[in-house]
């Protein structure tokens, strides 16, 4: 298709879906695959996505859903067993006390961000973003009518956020902050200090506090925190959470929200006149996830910080890579800007790209997430494969 014509094809669109990109992460998943499709051996740091399969016990539950022929609509927010597993795990694992009514189950957490952001931000609101974020978090916002306020964070701090640094930029615009710890792409993780800092913050000046939690049982610390426990801040808080990553169910596309009874309503609304309730057997495999065995969890959290202890030590065994310790989710952040000027390379994006291109390694570069001198690379694979890499990115390194 020529320019002109995509042109003119863009301008019958709406205005509001020319205002967001396609993501950034999945931009990279479909350059790897069209190499792989070639027969290229490319070492996938991209994906973010755990390697492990599903638990049997979480598969045999779909299973036997579809053998039982729970295959019809559900309530559009989730079964009352799924909303009461999600509210019960929840308030075991982490102190909270939502009920059935403060539970929305939505198709993927993405799903259930995406609909909180539509209920609560309109055209002309500032929403507190601090970077590097998750691509999503933006597009979602702008999509919306919102405007995002970025906080810039330091590296030297390892991409700390507090409530003093989120002051600051409020407006009588701000209608929302988002946080998101065990943050995607760093891995930072904010202290139950920090974070109960903010949220106090916003429930004195009213403004609501959007905290996506999906990596909340990747957190490596010993202090893993919901601001689910902050219950007397509970009328200003949305948490979003989902089954994703934390039971290796990223296909099965199960995510929720909990928060106050009229924000879920309102969710439900929404989710009502587009995809309704989420698959009728993957909420059956969700409540065994949830109700079943939890010996995963640990177990997956226990592997991954043996992969960012590799990665981490290969990254920085690398001359001119610097990288700051990931404490949660499975991704580390190294900063190559000691390699731009070299070989034609500018940016994290010319790096990246190089680096799929010349050495088969895919990760994704910055820029998608807000800041230039940074590759975002997942260890949610083999050590094996790890290596594979790592071995891969420094000889493409060191002859730049
Ligand atoms: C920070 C963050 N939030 C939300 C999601 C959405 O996950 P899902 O829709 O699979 O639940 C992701 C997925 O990568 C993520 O990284």
């Amino acid at each position: 298709m020529t320019a002109v014509t995509e042109a003119t094809l863009a301008l019958k669109l709406t205005e509001r879906i020319n205002r967001i990109e396609p993501s950034a992460t999945m931009a990279v998943v479909a350059e790897a695959d069209k190499l792989r499709q070639q027969g290229i051996d490319v070492v996938d740091f991209g994906a973010g996505e755990p390697h492990f399969a599903t638990p049997q016990h979480i598969k045999d539950a779909g299973v036997a859903a579809i053998q039982g022929n729970f295959t019809k609509y559900t309530a559009v927010s989730g079964t009352t067993e799924l909303r009461d597993a999600i509210a019960h795990r929840h308030a075991v694992d982490f102190d909270s006390d939502y009920r059935r009514e403060e539970v929305i189950a939505s198709t993927g957490g993405k799903q259930a961000l995406f609909n909180a952001v539509q209920v609560l931000v309109d055209h002309g609101d500032e929403v507190i973003l601090p970077v590097p974020y998750w691509v999503s978090f933006k597009d979602i916002v702008r999509y919306a009518g919102g405007n995002c306020v970025l906080l810039e964070t330091d590296e030297a701090k390892g991409f700390r956020v507090t409530a003093e640094m989120i002051e600051r930029l409020i407006t009588p615009r701000t209608k929302l902050i988002i946080l998101n710890s065990p943050s995607n792409p760093s891995g930072a993780v904010m202290s139950p200090e920090d974070l109960t800092e903010v949220v106090r913050l916003a429930h004195e000046r009213g403004i609501w506090v959007l905290s996506d939690e999906c990596y909340v049982y990747l957190n490596y610390t010993m202090k893993r925190f919901s601001i689910g426990a902050l219950r007397e801040f509970r009328e200003r808080m949305v948490i979003i959470g989902s089954l994703s990553k934390t039971y290796a169910m990223t296909g099965w596309r199960l995510g929720y929200a909990l928060g106050p009874s009229a924000v879920v309503a309102a969710m439900n609304k929404l989710q009502s006149q587009s995809t309704s309730n989420p698959t009728s057997i993957v909420q059956k495999a969700a409540v065994a996830a949830l109700k079943g065995p939890q010996q995963c969890v640990p177990d997956m959290r226990a592997e991954y910080i043996n992969l960012r202890d590799h990665v981490v030590n290969g990254l920085r065994a690398i001359p001119g890579v610097k990288c700051t310790l990931p404490e949660g989710a499975f991704y580390t952040y190294p900063n190559v800007s000691a390699f731009f000027g070299r070989s034609g390379v500018k940016s994290a994006s010319d790096l990246a790209g190089k680096l799929l291109r010349e050495a088969h390694v895919a990760t994704v570069p910055g820029e998608g997430f807000g800041t230039r001198d940074h590759i975002r690379v997942s260890y949610a694979t083999s050590v094996a494969e790890l290596d594979r890499g790592l071995e891969r990115l420094r000889k493409f390194l060191a002859a730049l």
